[in-house]
């Protein structure tokens, strides 16, 4: 038996709102799904609680609300048979148990009221058909069907049924399957793990959104390779982002090897997660290096080669961004820019250090230039402890050098000092190419360090340029 005492005095007291309803109406009703599952396992940060009602979960829900004084505060949706409220800071969620048959062909479940059996039965994981009654007569006990809290101590992702036809079921679940090994560091138990593989095409009928949705949630994990690794086991990661997989294996030649580059990049996955809960950037660590598989070449004499793979990898993005129906604004560029720049930092670091190399740097990265940095720091991943130091220490004289030119020539986020109206005022012209001209001119004078950057040494140039290029002044003249 489990008897327990709810964490907070808001849980506490939504929850024997509901028991008063059901010993009232003689409803039974239960907590369920993931607020249980993190519950138990003491993980208690969700703020969404499920309740399961063998009954109308739209009317226990209007009671409860009711009860807590905020019935008009409810949101009723009539063709799914659930309604929800808000009570401080918790998403309170009633839903009848119901039954559901699949289609083949379709998405969609054609759902029906159902028993209690029925409703446990269409669940994912045994982890996720946890309950704990609110009813009176059993207050706290715990519902488990299907032995779920041996499956929680024993940290296993199981089916509730033949694994085959909970994931045909709703194919999401295979992701969720992966999402939750990564979240909970559970394992899938072997049966379930080879309905994965058998199941795995029928990802296929998922919808873009949904499927980013669970890839973002694994991403957000502080371990996902351990998410990646079962996507890619079970072949499930070839049909959703094949630019992953294609990075995969080692190739020699003439005694020459190159590293697997997807092994790399979950390590490098691993490492970034250590430093950022930046999504984005986490998104850049995971494909900074797709552009290797379509320029990999090997060099006689030189060896393996991946000439361009930042520009390529970065102009990959797009497509696969779009694919999977990611954003294609400015976190889209923010990707892209940070995986074109990706090697830069190392260029810079294993050379002579120079102030314009620097400048060039932060012109091109902006404000970005911490997170690209912080990417190559990841992007380590050697083994030897020596070398590990080195590359590090590499990294830290070029954040230093960064912010010493940082503070002496604000380039970050440049505005050019003379505008392009202030050229063509000063020789009298109308736009025209010798204007960009110019501009382009001073720019790389600034960043090559020639000139300070400021108006007065700009203004000079502007005019040193301008006459080179056959423009007089007419005010003077
Ligand atoms: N569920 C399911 N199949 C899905 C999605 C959900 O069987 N594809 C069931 C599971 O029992 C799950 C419950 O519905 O516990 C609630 O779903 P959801 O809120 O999405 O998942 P949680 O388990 O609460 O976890 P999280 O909030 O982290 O997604």
């Amino acid at each position: 038996m489990f008897k327990r005492n709810f964490k907070s005095d808001i849980e506490s007291e939504i929850f024997h709102a509901i028991s008063n309803c059901c010993n009232e109406t003689k409803i039974e009703c239960y907590a369920i799904g993931g607020f249980v599952r993190d519950l138990i396992i003491g993980k208690n940060l969700a703020k969404d609680i499920d309740i399961l009602v063998v009954g109308s979960g739209i009317e226990i829900a209007k009671l409860t609300a009711k009860r807590l004084k905020i019935g008009s505060k409810i949101t009723v949706f009539k063709n799914f048979g659930t309604a929800m409220f808000k009570y401080n800071g918790y998403d309170v969620e009633f839903v009848g148990t119901r039954k559901e048959s699949y289609n083949k062909s379709s998405r969609n479940p054609i759902v029906k009221p159902g028993t209690l059996d029925d409703d446990l039965n269409r669940r994912d994981f045994t982890i996720n058909t946890l309950g704990i009654s609110l009813n009176k007569n059993s207050w706290g006990d715990l519902l488990d069907k299907f032995n779920g809290i041996t499956d929680l101590e024993n940290k296993i992702i199981k089916t509730p049924l033949e694994p085959r036809q909970t994931f045909s079921d709703d194919p999401l679940r295979m992701l969720r399957a992966a999402r939750f090994s990564s979240q909970l560091n559970f394992k899938i138990d072997i049966n379930s793990f080879n309905g994965l593989i058998s199941e795995k095409e029928r990802i296929k009928i998922i919808s873009p959104e949904r499927i980013s949705e669970e890839i973002n949630k694994i991403i957000m994990t502080s371990k996902p390779s351990v998410g990646f690794k079962i996507l890619e086991s079970t072949g499930l990661l070839k049909i959703i982002i094949p630019e992953l997989t294609d990075l995969k294996g080692i190739e020699e030649i003439e005694g020459q090897k190159h590293k697997d580059n997807f092994y790399h990049t979950l390590e490098v996955l691993d490492n970034i997660c250590l430093e950022t809960e930046n999504l984005w950037l986490r998104w850049a660590a995971l494909l900074h290096d797709i552009g290797k598989a379509p320029t990999k070449q090997f060099v006689k004499k030189i060896g393996w080669t991946f000439h361009g793979h930042e520009l390529k990898g970065s102009k990959m993005v797009y497509k696969l961004f779009k694919r999977l129906n990611l954003p294609l604004n400015n976190k889209l560029k923010y990707v892209q820019k940070i995986i074109y720049l990706s090697s830069r930092p190392i260029v810079l670091s294993n050379n002579n250090i120079t102030d314009s190399a620097v400048r060039r740097l932060i012109y091109d990265c902006n404000e970005d230039i911490d997170d690209l940095l912080t990417l190559c720091e990841a992007d380590i991943t050697t083994k030897n402890p020596l070398r590990f130091k080195k590359y590090l220490n590499n990294f830290k004289l070029v954040r230093d050098k960064i912010k010493i030119v940082e503070e002496r020539d604000s380039i970050r986020n440049f505005q050019p000092p003379v505008s392009g109206e202030e050229i063509m005022n000063y020789f009298k012209i109308k736009p025209s190419k010798e204007i960009g001209i110019i501009k382009e001119y001073i720019k790389n004078s600034i960043l090559d360090g020639k000139i300070q950057n400021n108006k007065e040494s700009a203004k000079l140039l502007m005019i040193k340029k301008g006459e080179s290029l056959g423009l007089k002044n007419n005010a003077i003249e």
